[in-house]
């Protein structure tokens, strides 16, 4: 009886069933109740996610407690990504007050953070986490999560108050994303090794969406446009324009391409910030990054087909040695961190990148089609 339902334009399976979230609920609550024995802890709720869990759990619970809400929303609208935004605030003093936050689900742990600060600034005796739901695998922080319904993968969930674009939360199982074809790769490596070229051949090949970074803000920078003023002068000294320009940018181009099969980005992220802001978008879309490529030469290999390409093409960044070494110092310092934040994730994936432009692109695909 695998009732597959439709939310938006995705499709969803049974993941966890009702009676699997009553016994997990119960099972938390029980240590909570001995944990808090002789105690008065605040619940605090945060909105909208956690409702049918926060309910349930309270019923559960037969110690003496209080309860209050916050409400936070991150990435809305138009705000730039990163922030998580206190949208209702808590009408409790907590000073003194053993606090315990009560989410449906834990995933970058970006929220949990922002939040985190937040009530710990107000001098709460203590604070503990409670979560229904907690994604291991995406969680980049260190608060300890101290009750945890599941532990679960990075596919997207829904229902059980999990909402996937404000709908299916009143479901009550908890459902998994069905089709995820989207396919996302994130094409990696210095200025020079190739990325433009290969994204062209793997995006012909895999029908993906080609997003480089450069060549909006090269385009951006040719028309003139606001945020081509903003970005000319970080380009043009071979320095990174700042990650919330690039964010935005990458923000909007995601919201126009929706049908896309998935995405190549070239490019992007450059920071560890970016590489986070990047999953929360693509999560947001229930989607996530597949792999990424890493395309590994060696600097003085770079340097001379930079400065090949420079004579070829009018980029001022591949014309004068020096901004091509600050270049490579700003990737060594910047971006080459991001190979840990992937492999953490087991998505790295090294491939040489000396040779023909077929040898290289057959190395590409194989590592793509693995
Ligand atoms: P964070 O990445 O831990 O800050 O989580 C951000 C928010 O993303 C969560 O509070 C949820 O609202 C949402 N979210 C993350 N993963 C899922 C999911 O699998 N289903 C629905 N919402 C999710
Ligand atoms: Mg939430």
């Amino acid at each position: 009886m695998d009732k597959i339902i439709k939310l938006h334009d995705k499709s969803f399976s049974p993941f966890i069933s009702k009676e699997k979230i009553e016994n997990e609920i119960s099972r938390v609550a029980r240590q909570i109740n001995k944990d808090y024995q002789g105690k008065k802890p605040l619940l605090v709720g945060i909105l909208n996610g956690s409702i049918l869990f926060f309910s349930d759990l309270l019923k559960q619970l037969d110690i003496e407690c209080e309860v209050a809400f916050l409400r936070v929303s991150s990435y809305k609208g138009t705000e730039t990504t990163g922030n998580v935004k206190k949208v209702l605030g808590l009408d409790k003093d907590i000073n003194n007050t053993d606090v315990i936050i009560v989410e449906d689900i834990v995933d970058t742990g970006i929220t949990l953070e922002n939040i985190f600060k937040d009530l710990s600034s107000n001098n709460p005796k203590s604070l503990k986490v409670a979560t229904l739901l907690f994604k291991p695998k995406a969680y980049t922080k260190n608060y300890p999560i101290d009750y945890v319904g599941f532990e679960v993968g990075n596919e997207f969930l829904v229902g059980y108050g999990l909402d996937y674009d404000e709908i299916g939360r009143n479901l009550d199982e908890i459902y998994i994303i069905k089709e995820n074809t989207m396919h996302n790769i994130i094409l990696f490596g210095p200025p020079g090794a190739g990325k433009g070229t290969q994204s062209e051949l793997i995006q012909a090949k895999y029908n993906l969406t080609h997003l480089s970074t450069g060549d909006m803000f090269r385009f951006h920078m040719k028309n003139d446009t606001a945020l081509g003023k903003k970005a000319k002068e970080y380009m043009e000294a071979g320095n990174l324009v700042p990650d919330e320009l690039v964010i935005k940018m990458i923000e909007n181009k995601l919201d126009e391409s929706n049908n896309s099969k998935g995405y190549i980005f070239d490019g992007f992220p450059r920071t560890t910030d970016q590489a986070i802001a990047l999953d929360e978008l693509l999560s947001k879309k229930g989607s996530q990054i597949n792999s990424m490529i890493a395309l590994e030469v060696e600097e003085d290999e770079l340097v001379k087909r930079l400065l090949l390409r420079g004579q070829e093409s009018q980029r001022k960044d591949d014309q004068d040695e020096s901004i091509i070494r600050n270049r490579m110092v700003v990737y060594n310092k910047e971006t080459a961190p991001l190979k840990d934040f992937y492999s953490n994730q087991d998505k790295f994936i090294g491939v040489n990148g000396l040779g023909t432009i077929e040898e290289i692109n057959e190395r590409i695909n194989e590592a793509i089609d693995a």
